[in-house]
């Protein structure tokens, strides 16, 4: 997969008053806009998300850095592909990555287009997720009093969180439930389909976390809508198809990469300087 690259004409101009319709025709097209060579700033990544997102949604397993924006804190191994927030009921629409600080080799952000790969698929890879699968884990208090504090709309922070916001919050999806543990941990199911579409292209895309990582999070269970668990094999073989259709990107300083988080998967290659990096996320809903 080649990388297309979107290069300012004069390294004056800054992505926070970007034209947007550029912006929009590489995302609609491509399923990604990488700018390069731009003047920025975290404040300046922060404006162009909130310029594009009518609504910003942050991952409270990470610390935030600036308004809509958060550091990204993955541990150092690879991580395979996916989209952000997957595992949760509002799947942010756009997804967002400052590259404040690029390391000196490794770390390569991977991203591999959902709807390519959908339609290359062969049946015998594609077949288990022509159907609904069904996600279960178990969150800490900590992490799903952080989420919901940031989901619903009456509350501001963790402390604040009663088990009547909880309620509140399943009653809105259809496709949640959640058992509440003695230790106050909470074990959740969430239907997910494997297949999205773009709300920006109304492409359908192979989009999900089944290849991803869980490393603020306990791994999850995927079980079919038939009942069967998805097999290490049915992955494994996902992996290898995705991973022969994957690019990468060798980040520059002050780069942003901006993805239709509903049609594109990312992932990265292994840190091997972590020294360096510094890598910014943000993140929202466009409708
Ligand atoms: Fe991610």
């Amino acid at each position: 997969m080649n990388i297309s690259i979107t290069h300012a004409t004069d390294s004056s101009e800054n992505t926070g008053t970007i034209d947007l319709n550029n912006v929009m025709d590489s995302i609609i097209g491509n399923g990604y806009c990488l700018l390069r060579g731009y003047s920025n700033s975290l404040e300046q990544f922060s404006t162009l998300i909130n310029r594009l997102c009518k609504s910003v949604t942050y991952d409270p397993a990470r610390s935030i850095s600036a308004e809509s924006v958060q550091k990204v804190d993955a541990g150092v191994e690879a991580i395979g592909l996916h989209i952000e927030n997957g595992n949760t009921p509002r799947v942010p629409h756009l997804l967002g990555f400052y590259c404040r600080k690029a390391a000196s080799s490794g770390s390569q952000t991977t991203i591999c287009d959902g709807s390519a790969l959908l339609d290359q698929m062969p049946a015998e890879i594609r077949s288990p997720f022509d159907q609904h699968i069904v996600v279960t884990r178990t969150l800490s208090e900590e992490q799903w009093k952080s989420y919901l504090a940031q989901e619903h709309p009456e509350i501001h922070s963790a402390d604040q969180v009663k088990e009547i916001h909880l309620k509140q919050m399943l009653a809105m999806h259809d496709d949640h439930s959640a058992t509440l543990n003695a230790d106050s941990s909470l074990t959740y199911k969430l239907t997910i389909d494997p297949v999205r579409r773009s709300p920006f292209s109304a492409n359908r895309a192979f989009a999900n976390a089944v290849l991803g990582p869980s490393f603020n999070y306990q791994p999850p269970e995927y079980r079919l809508a038939s009942g069967e668990i998805l097999s290490k094999e049915q992955i494994e073989n996902l992996r290898e198809f995705a991973e022969a259709r994957t690019g990468e990107i060798a980040w520059h300083d002050s780069d942003i990469l901006l993805l239709d988080n509903w049609r594109m998967m990312h992932g990265r290659r292994a840190i091997t300087d972590a020294a360096n990096r510094e890598l910014f996320i943000g993140m929202g809903m466009v409708q």
